[in-house]
């Protein structure tokens, strides 16, 4: 692994352990399967015929399989996975994503977001994600207590996940049902006052940030129909209250971008389709490993040491392997 973010010239370790997450997104690694036309009314319906043409062809379980063999082999302290693990968001789909995350590692080792395909159409929320409730941070009453009143979409998040005694995981939704031929996303107002007020409460107990979501927080640039509604909203909250690392999935590309924070720029970096077969090679599945290393400025804010390798399916022999870093800046 290349050392790629040297953060802060006076960077010092935290006294916590280092430790490697796997970065993997967009799988729709489930088949559609209908129970009942009902299943395929309203946004669906273009859903349905989208998965029959295209996306089925394009997300293979021979990419999964090869993707989860080169997981173990990797073996990551953790997994993190930013949303659209399935097509249409059907309660079937939502149980089928569930056989497979047992696969990548324990519960308490594999962390998701939804994105806009799980929420695809109908009530998104909670209930809708009961089956991925134990990979949805660690188990925190106050923010299902919080967001009771919220936008159903956005009860019980954003999640937090302690990891060790210097870092932690902050899970933000940006899912949400949208009109057909939108895949747009929003956090929303009550979500994002609930994410600073934790980004401030892990910063006071020296923890490294790192904030996985579907949608990145960016400017929109050609697709509109795809942006994250309150994406400046968010690089407002992010430059105030700051996190060390935003992950994110949704345009199937490779990103590295950043965005203003507080002491310095915040990484933002974007995965491909981690299941895609690449019929268009840049598209071709990918997932990325991060070494995170826990550290401090002077003035005692967190500060991570981050060095990264990009690991990419190759058709010819249908096995992941790490690929050159240019792929990624
Ligand atoms: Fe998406």
């Amino acid at each position: 692994m290349t050392d790629r973010f040297q953060s802060h010239d006076a960077w010092r370790p935290a006294g916590g352990e280092a430790f490697t997450l796997a970065h993997l997104s967009d799988l729709h690694a489930t088949d559609v399967r209908l129970d009942s036309p009902r299943d395929v009314l309203n946004k669906r319906a273009l859903g349905w015929l989208s998965w029959r043409r295209k996306r089925r062809k394009e997300h293979l379980r021979e990419v999964l399989e090869a993707l989860i063999e080169d997981l173990h082999a990797c073996a990551p302290d953790h997994v993190g996975v930013t949303g659209d693990l399935t097509h249409l968001g059907l309660p079937a789909e939502i149980e089928a994503a569930v056989e497979w995350l047992e696969r990548l590692g324990p519960a308490e080792r594999v962390s998701i977001v939804p994105g806009n395909h799980d929420a695809y159409a109908g009530a998104a929320g909670a209930e809708r994600w009961a089956p991925w409730r134990a990979y949805m941070g660690d188990a925190d009453a106050r923010a299902e207590a919080e967001s009771a009143g919220d936008d159903p979409a956005t009860r019980g998040f954003p999640w937090v996940r302690r990891i060790g005694a210097s870092a932690a995981l902050i899970g933000v939704s940006s899912a949400r049902p949208t009109a057909p031929l939108l895949a747009t996303g929003v956090v929303g107002d009550a979500q994002r006052a609930r994410l600073e007020k934790q980004l401030g409460e892990l910063a006071a107990e020296g923890r490294t940030r790192v904030v996985l979501m579907h949608h990145p927080p960016l400017p929109a640039g050609q697709s509109r129909r795809r942006q994250l509604d309150d994406a400046e909203a968010m690089r407002a909250l992010l430059a105030r209250a700051g996190a060390e690392l935003v992950l994110h999935g949704h345009t199937h590309e490779s990103h590295l971008d950043e965005v203003a924070g507080p002491h310095g720029p915040i990484p933002v970096i974007g995965v491909p389709s981690s299941s895609s077969i690449g019929h268009r090679p840049a598209r071709r599945a990918r997932y990325h490993l991060y070494r995170v290393e826990p550290g401090r400025c002077p003035d005692g804010a967190p500060r991570c040491r981050l060095s990264w390798q990009v690991r990419g399916f190759d058709p010819e022999s249908g096995r992941f392997a790490a690929e050159g870093d240019e792929k990624l800046a």
